[in-house]
């Protein structure tokens, strides 16, 4: 049968507690990856596997994300549903059933997911094994913050446990990412807060209906301010150097790569960027500022001789000359940081 159009639900209503306050008014789905929006980022991940449409469950932030991603991202067209009240990650499913085909599958993947996980192959094997779920795998360090999955010789999911004190023999654990088939929609009760990873899936467990494809790729859940400057840090090293200036010298400016700098990055006399830093589209650092290892959101500015070192400076922020930013701190809320000022190590700020 000639499939129509391979549909992609991204579940995007969440608070992202864990990434505040670097979330308070940025929604996850727009925060740089490497300088890409992440939802730009999984739009061409999708796009590459054959999905055409996404649809973004939402309900937090609902607005900022219509008005920056519009009709079309990252090669395939948007559609956004959107909730009056959280409906956990399997009402949002059931609330957009009539955007998805009622014949295919579909995928339902967390909206904080930075991966190269196989879609084709994937679909493939849901489809081949006719299961009523398909679930990605991947190995981690630390199995604790998310579902562990145990499987039998044939890839048959025979447990799944959320957030599990007691991780599965191969440490393999939920990725966020699964194909659906249509029968599970119906099955979501309507108009409340259902959770997949909790009612869901251990009801396909049982009746065996739920299928694992091992991914061996990178998988990056950027859920936790670490885990987002890691996948950062990792992806950007990955990239390739700028041919012949691994250390690039201009007018005084030094460039240490791996750096990304955004469209419009403004680099003052004397300043230096890098290595491991990336500088998002409109930000400006003033004469002899120095930035390493961070992540600088859209639109911030750091004035003059002013130092950050490993830390994450939010949208809009406003670093005055001559201040010191500490090691492993966070600055959001579009604060503007008075001239002079010293950030203790580890600091939060935000207004
Ligand atoms: P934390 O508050 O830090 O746990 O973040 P989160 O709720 O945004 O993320 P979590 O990892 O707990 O959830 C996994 C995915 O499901 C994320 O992409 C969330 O955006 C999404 N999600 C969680 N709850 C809801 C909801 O009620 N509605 C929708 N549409 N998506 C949700």
């Amino acid at each position: 049968m000639q499939r129509i159009e391979l549909r992609g639900l991204i579940l995007a209503g969440g608070f992202a507690t864990r990434l505040r306050p670097l979330s308070c008014s940025k929604p996850k789905l727009l925060f740089p990856i490497v300088g890409v929006p992440l939802v730009e980022s999984m739009a061409r991940w999708l796009s590459s596997g054959g999905v055409d449409k996404i649809i973004l469950a939402v309900n937090h932030l609902s607005d900022r994300l219509k008005i920056e991603v519009g009709h079309r991202v990252g090669g395939v067209t948007v559609a956004f549903s959107v909730e009056e009240m959280p409906l956990g990650t399997a009402g949002p499913i059931r609330l957009a059933a009539n955007l998805l085909s009622k014949d295919d599958p579909f995928f339902a993947i967390n909206g904080d997911i930075v991966s190269n996980i196989d879609i084709r192959g994937m679909l493939a094997l849901h489809e081949e094994k006719k299961a009523d779920a398909t679930i990605a795998l991947v190995s981690v360090l630390d199995p604790s913050p998310y579902g562990s999955v145990t499987t039998d010789s044939d890839g048959i999911v025979r447990k799944f446990e959320e957030k599990s004190a007691v991780p599965s023999a191969t440490g393999r654990v939920n990725a966020g990412v699964y194909v659906l088939s249509h029968g599970v929609v119906g099955s979501i009760p309507v108009g409340r807060c259902v959770s997949l990873e909790r009612d869901v899936f251990p009801k396909l467990v049982r009746n065996g209906r739920m299928r694992a494809w091992i991914h061996d790729g990178f998988w990056y859940d950027i859920g936790r301010v670490s885990e987002y400057v890691r996948a950062n840090r990792e992806l950007l090293a990955k990239q390739e150097l700028k041919a012949g200036e691994p250390d690039e010298r201009q007018n005084g400016r030094q460039i240490i790569w791996p750096t990304y700098l955004g469209t419009k990055a403004r680099l003052g006399v004397g300043a230096k960027v890098g290595p491991l830093t990336i500088l998002s589209d409109n930000v400006t650092l003033g004469d002899g500022a120095i930035v390493r290892n961070s992540i600088v959101f859209e639109e911030t500015t750091i004035g003059e001789k002013t130092i950050v070192e490993d830390a994450v400076i939010g949208e809009r922020v406003v670093i005055g000359r001559g201040s010191r930013i500490g090691s492993g701190s966070i600055i959001a809320g579009q604060l503007s940081i008075p001239p002079g000022s010293v950030v203790s190590p580890n600091s939060v700020i935000f207004c």
